[in-house]
Formats: C-alpha cells, sequence, structure tokens
C-alpha cells in the first residue's frame, strides 16, 4: 500500500523477555514510608492479587519501536483513497487537531465554575447557533456523543412532545423506509416505538403509496435519512412532510449525510422538526476508528423545550449553563458533550465559511457521480434504482452481475481493493440490494485518485472474467490475508485478547 510498510510485527505480548523493564521505579524512602506505612495493608484483602499480572516486559526502546511499527502499517485517510460509503471518510484539517489539543481545552474540567470557562462555553454556543442555521432548525444541543445517539435523543424527544399531547399511549409507530441507516430502525426499537418500514419505489425513493398506507393515528413519526443509503435525494421529501404531519406525527431527519447538502438545502426548510448531525464526518473529525465522536440534534421552536439540561445560554455579557427547564428529557449524556469535537467542528466552520461549506457539497457531490459514471460501466457492475439519475455524495454499485458470471462476490472485490493498497467501500450494505459496493469518495480526493480507483475496478473485474481466483483468493499483499470469517466471529474461536487466545488455544489442544 502507498506510504505503508508491511511487515510480520508480533503482538506486544511475544517480545520482550522476562525481567527485562522499561524504567527501574526508585525504592519508597523511608521518610514517606513511615508516614504512609505498608501499601499492602492499605488494601482490603480481597481485592489483593494473588499473583503478579501476566504484563509484556520490554526496554522502552523496544516498546516505542513497536508502536512506530505498527502506525506504519495503519491505512487512513491521510494515506490515501478511503472510499467508505456512509462514513464520509474526509481530510481532516490539522489546525483543528491542534486546536483541540490546545492546554487550555484539555486541562479545562467540567466541574469547573461557568466563571472559569467562558471561552468553551462561548465556543458551545456559537457552535450551536451555527449549525442551527446550517440546518434550519430552531435550537441545537451538542450533548449527543454519536448520530445514532442523537437519533436515540431524537425518539425521546418524540415521546415526551406526544406525552405532553395525551397521545403517547396511542401513537406507538415509528415509520422507517428501508433505504434508511441501520442505525434509524434500531434507534426507534430502543426509544420504544414499533418500527414500521416502507419500501422504496423504482427510482430508490420513499413508495409515497406505501408512506400514505403505513401512516394511521399510531404514528408517532418518520426518520428519514436524505441523501438516503443510495445517495439519492428523496424527491418527494415535502410530499413525505406533509403525509406525516398530517397524521399527527413528527419528523426526523437523519443528517448525517450533510456532506452532501452543505449549504444547499436545510432540513428545517423541508418541514422537519428534529434533525441530527454527524460532527464526525462532516465537521473536522474522522468517523469510526473508534475515537469519540458527536451527533448534535436541531429542533423546532414547539420542541426546543425538550431538549437535554444544561442548555447554553448567554444574558448578553456572560454564557452560562441552564438547567431550568421543566420539559427537559434530562440529559442524555454526562457533561455537556464530547468537548474536543465541538471544538474541531467549531473550528472547521470558522475556516471555510459560508462559501467553503457551500463547496464541500459541491466537490462531494460532483466526485461521487464522476466515479459512478466511471464505474457504472465497467463489466460486471451495475448501478440498481434510478439509472441515469445523478447521485448525491455516494452511490452504491451492485457487483450481482459479475457474480453470476465468474463466482467473484462483491467482497471478494473488496478484498483484492486492499491489493492495491486502497481501503475497500462499504460492503454489502444497503441491504436493498444484492452485492452492494457503497462508495463515497467526499470532496478530499483529486482526479487522479478517483481515476486510479476506477482503473483498480476494471482491472479486478478482467482479473475476474479472466483469472478468477487471484480475486477469489485475495488479499495477498498485506499483512494478514484473508480470514476464515467463521472462526474470526465465531464465539468459540474468537480471541478478544492474549489472555482469551491463549486459553482457546489451549482448549483445542486438549
Ligand atoms: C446516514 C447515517 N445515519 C446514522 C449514522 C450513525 O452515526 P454514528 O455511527 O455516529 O452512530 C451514520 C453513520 O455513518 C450514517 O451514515
Amino acid at each position: 500500500m502507498p506510504g505503508h510498510t508491511r511487515c510480520n510485527e508480533r503482538i506486544i505480548f511475544e517480545l520482550g523477555c522476562s525481567g527485562r523493564r522499561g524504567c527501574i521505579v526508585p525504592k519508597v524512602e523511608k521518610e514517606i514510608q513511615r508516614a504512609v506505612g505498608d501499601a499492602k495493608t492499605l488494601l482490603p484483602e480481597k481485592l489483593r492479587r494473588k499473583g503478579l499480572p501476566r504484563l509484556p516486559e520490554l526496554s522502552e526502546v523496544e516498546v516505542v519501536r513497536h508502536y512506530v511499527r505498527l502506525s506504519k502499517m495503519n491505512y487512513g485517510v491521510d494515506s490515501g483513497f478511503y472510499p467508505l460509503g456512509s462514513c464520509t471518510m474526509k481530510y481532516n484539517p490539522k489546525i483543528d487537531e491542534a486546536l483541540a489539543r490546545l492546554p487550555s481545552v484539555t486541562w479545562t474540567h467540567p466541574y469547573q465554575d461557568e466563571g472559569m470557562v467562558q471561552g468553551i462555553l462561548e465556543v458551545m454556543h456559537r457552535l450551536s447557533k451555527w449549525l442551527a442555521e446550517i440546518t434550519g432548525t430552531y435550537e441545537v444541543s451538542l450533548q449527543p456523543a454519536a448520530g445514532a445517539h442523537g437519533e436515540f435523543l431524537g425518539t425521546l424527544i418524540m415521546q415526551a412532545c406526544h406525552r405532553l399531547n395525551d397521545e403517547l399511549e396511542k401513537r406507538t409507530e415509528l415509520v422507517v423506509p428501508d433505504s434508511a441507516h441501520g442505525t434509524n430502525p434500531a434507534s426507534g426499537t430502543m426509544g420504544g416505538f414499533n418500527v414500521v418500514v416502507v419500501p422504496s419505489d423504482e427510482d430508490g425513493c420513499v413508495d409515497l403509496d406505501a408512506l400514505e398506507a403505513a401512516v394511521s393515528e399510531r404514528t408517532a413519526g418518520l426518520m428519514l435519512t436524505n441523501p438516503n443509503t443510495l445517495g439519492i435525494f428523496e424527491k418527494n421529501v415535502e410530499g413525505i412532510a406533509e403525509i406525516i404531519h398530517s397524521a399527527g406525527g413528527l419528523l426526523y431527519y437523519d443528517g448525517a449525510n450533510l456532506n452532501a447538502i452543505l449549504g444547499k438545502s436545510r432540513p428545517g426548510d423541508m418541514g422537519f422538526d428534529i434533525v441530527h448531525m454527524n460532527l464526525h464526518k462532516t465537521f473536522g473529525t474522522p468517523h469510526g476508528g473508534g475515537g469519540p465522536g458527536a451527533g448534535p440534534i436541531g429542533v423546532s421552536e414547539e420542541l426546543e423545550k425538550f431538549l437535554p439540561v444544561p442548555r447554553v445560554t448567554f444574558d448578553g455579557e456572560r454564557y452560562h449553563l441552564d438547567y431550568d427547564r421543566p420539559h427537559s428529557i434530562r440529559k442524555i449524556r454526562a457533561f455537556y458533550g464530547n468537548v474536543g469535537v465541538l471544538l474541531k467542528a467549531f473550528a472547521y466552520i470558522l475556516s471555510l465559511g459560508a462559501e467553503g461549506l457551500e463547496e464541500v457539497a459541491e466537490v462531494s457531490v460532483l466526485n461521487a457521480n464522476y466515479l459512478m459514471k466511471k464505474l457504472e460501466n465497467i463489466r460486471g457492475f451495475e448501478l440498481p434504482f434510478a439509472r441515469g439519475r445523478p447521485r448525491k455524495h455516494e452511490f452504491v454499485i451492485s457487483a450481482k452481475k459479475l457474480y453470476k458470471e465468474t463466482g467473484v462476490r462483491a467482497l471478494d472485490v473488496s478484498k483484492r481493493i486492499l491489493d492495491y493498497g486502497i481501503h475497500a467501500p462499504t460492503t454489502y450494505f444497503p441491504l436493498i440490494i444484492d452485492e452492494a459496493l457503497m462508495i463515497e469518495p467526499t470532496e478530499s480526493f483529486e482526479k487522479e485518485e478517483l481515476d486510479r480507483f476506477a482503473k483498480v475496478l476494471e482491472r479486478i473485474s478482467n482479473e475476474a472474467y479472466s483469472t478468477p481466483n487471484v480475486v477469489l483468493q485475495a488479499p495477498k499483499n498485506t499483512m494478514v490475508t484473508r480470514l476464515d470469517e467463521v472462526k474470526a466471529s465465531h464465539p468459540k474461536t474468537i480471541a478478544l485478547s492474549w489472555k482469551m487466545y491463549l486459553e482457546k488455544s489451549e482448549q483445542q489442544r486438549d
């Protein structure tokens, strides 16, 4: 892979040797020992270890080299093309990271008095106003830690609203289109609603007749991913809003795909009551990778009273944390949200400005459509739904034909892409498309990268038709070649830690 080292790095438990140390801790001075006493006696018997923990024993330099080697094997948006659909894996400017790491930020504690943290409160207040402006909503809460968390908060707000109107008992259903992101039905269920799925029409949009049929006085609301997981903007979005509102339901907009519509259209203007954004996709923080995220939600004026506490308010001179909101659903997360991620989003928006944000949407949509046009003509791949209609920020191609004609599946294609030093697209999602490859090039990759990816897919298609085993046995150039997917996920064989691996290996030997 470009800029990417392939080495057979052993895990840290297999390195070093018994007795080797990174640093030698000095013996406790007598005076301290006298003052504190014997540390062993300070711990209750039942909490004391019976033996020493099994830890790797290495010198400092061995540890440093181990982690440097691992870091070189990493692949990320900073190393190359990363078309992971639905995840918006775009470049995250380093200035935002630098700001979020300033000691004045990292040394701030959530229990500090309001008067000592006016700066970060101002950032949060201004950010929430900007996000409200971007989404066309009235007020924004920065508390949720992820997109799905925002969705869950949205369902709690729907409940709170229907409860206040004495309608919660009858409004038990949440309508979710089959082209929604997978978290939508999950959040609806966690929020206590029965999820009613509506199918897509041949254009990949919500089937309005099916929607009419699904909606009733039991409808609490609808959760719509727009642009949807096919990368298609709902052509009937206003009609959908009308149907749900007339039935007394609330409209929830999954705005995790906001990258496609920044500065172009606003969920609030489309009639939506609740919107979430994924700051860790759209605004300066990478999605995935295990780091923290932020999934703020914006709501209409009528729903503002239900937002979690505390609200950050401004009286013209000072910022405050306001807990006095009797209708609030109370808290959805400890403290105020993932402040580092919020600060990065603040810096990202500030540095791009309104024009820059609009350009993000334009270039990400242009890139997706440019690449889609190239890929849909490659033998074995097809563009399902709405052929000829442009997509927004992402698109889905199907390898169904390739599978039928060569035995090579979408999964094999993705594995082979790794051999060419590129991250694979999202595979087998959305579920409504057979052999799906979901591709989101984002605005951060130049034409040459897109052309290179198209060439790679063309080569893989040729390989599939001429020497399918090359694709079926891929990857060969990665450190770990093809895994046995059953063993890698089966409870009997999965090993999530070194200790578990040793135990399972011993069991297998017996
Ligand atoms: C459209 C859409 N909705 C919701 C989510 C869920 O966001 P999160 O992973 O932060 O929970 C994602 C994640 O990529 C998404 O793409």
